[in-house]
């Protein structure tokens, strides 16, 4: 009888929550493709994860490059179809929309929407089964969004939120079409995670920088929130676990988060007016201090 391989591709892998999901996965005895940007970083984790672990090198927006990948891909894998895709890369870029740089805004989108449309369009045809072998299974994908970023636009945020904001969308509208192919879609939607993605953004996020425009003090805070909030975020492994969960349980869940549903409920159908008068007044974003910019 054929052998079946359980795999999977995830994005992002060089560190964080990607790092982790490769970890956990080979851990559980599935060939894990992992994808990271640059050679170097390939070897590495090459040396890292063993065996079991093949580095892709790609960035998701570049489509050639995603192309040659699913070749290797599909080459390991024979006869199998491919468990699941997990659309994990993803960049934070924060600051007042007002003075966002579009090309800084747009590269946003192209990595955390594009890259998963790119990444999704690419290896769907892996994971649909194969009607010839003896156990034909269906595979999943997993998405990645982020549970407050993903329903609520939080100042300065406006970039990180509308490109996880379009993810829930896209998830939504996914699933429904995939429902004729019977490759489930999933959410999984973190909170704060200690990872690094704050840092890497650390160029794009600087606290001085708004300084002397009418964001200046609101701006701060709301970084040194970002700082203490990712400083206490829970482990990458948590996320991982749900992965897990999401890829081998019978029935997966729509979306999964790992703040309590009460309180996140509570937070995404409260009136928005008072959402609005909330976090306003709690940023300072009220306009009483601003008489001092038109002087
Ligand atoms: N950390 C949190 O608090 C949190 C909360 C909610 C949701 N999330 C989401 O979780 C996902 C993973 O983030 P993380 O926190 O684990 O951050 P991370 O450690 O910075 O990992 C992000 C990964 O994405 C890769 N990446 C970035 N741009 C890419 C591109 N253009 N092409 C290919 N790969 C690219 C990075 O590669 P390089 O090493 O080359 O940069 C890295 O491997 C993201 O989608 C993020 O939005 C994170």
């Amino acid at each position: 009888m054929e052998s079946i391989i359980k795999s999977i591709v995830v994005t992002g892998a060089s560190s964080g929550i990607g790092l982790s999901i490769c970890k956990l996965f080979l851990k559980r005895g599935y060939v894990v493709f992992g994808t990271v940007r640059k050679k170097n970083q390939s070897s590495n984790l090459k040396k890292l994860l063993g065996d079991n672990f093949f580095p892709l090198v790609l960035d998701v927006r570049d489509k050639k490059a995603i192309s040659e990948s699913v070749l290797t891909v599909k080459k390991h894998l024979g006869h199998n179809s491919l468990t699941a895709l997990i659309n994990n890369a993803g960049i934070a870029i924060l600051g007042p929309i007002e003075f966002l740089d579009p090309a800084v805004f747009q590269r946003q989108i192209e990595t955390n929407l594009i890259g998963t449309l790119n990444c999704t369009q690419a290896f769907l045809p892996l994971l649909k089964a194969k009607k010839n072998t003896t156990r034909p299974t269906n595979g999943r994908i997993i998405n990645i969004s982020s549970a407050l970023g993903g329903k609520i636009g939080y100042p300065f945020y406006g970039a990180y939120c509308s490109s996880k904001h379009a993810i829930e969308g896209f998830s939504e509208a996914l699933r429904r079409e995939l429902t004729i192919h019977k490759v489930f879609v999933s959410i999984i939607a973190p909170g704060a995670i200690q990872t690094p993605i704050w840092d890497k953004a650390e160029n794009d996020i600087l606290i001085n920088k708004y300084e002397g425009t009418v964001y200046e003090s609101a701006y701060k805070k709301m970084v040194s929130d970002m700082k203490k909030l990712g400083a206490n975020g829970l482990q990458p492994e948590t996320v991982a676990k749900k992965v897990i969960q999401a890829v081998e349980t019978q029935k997966p869940k729509l979306r999964y988060t790992f703040i309590n549903e009460l309180s996140l409920n509570l937070l995404y159908f409260a009136p928005r007016r008072l959402l609005d008068r909330l976090i306003t007044k709690y940023l300072g974003l009220t306009g009483k201090k601003i008489e001092k910019y038109f002087d």
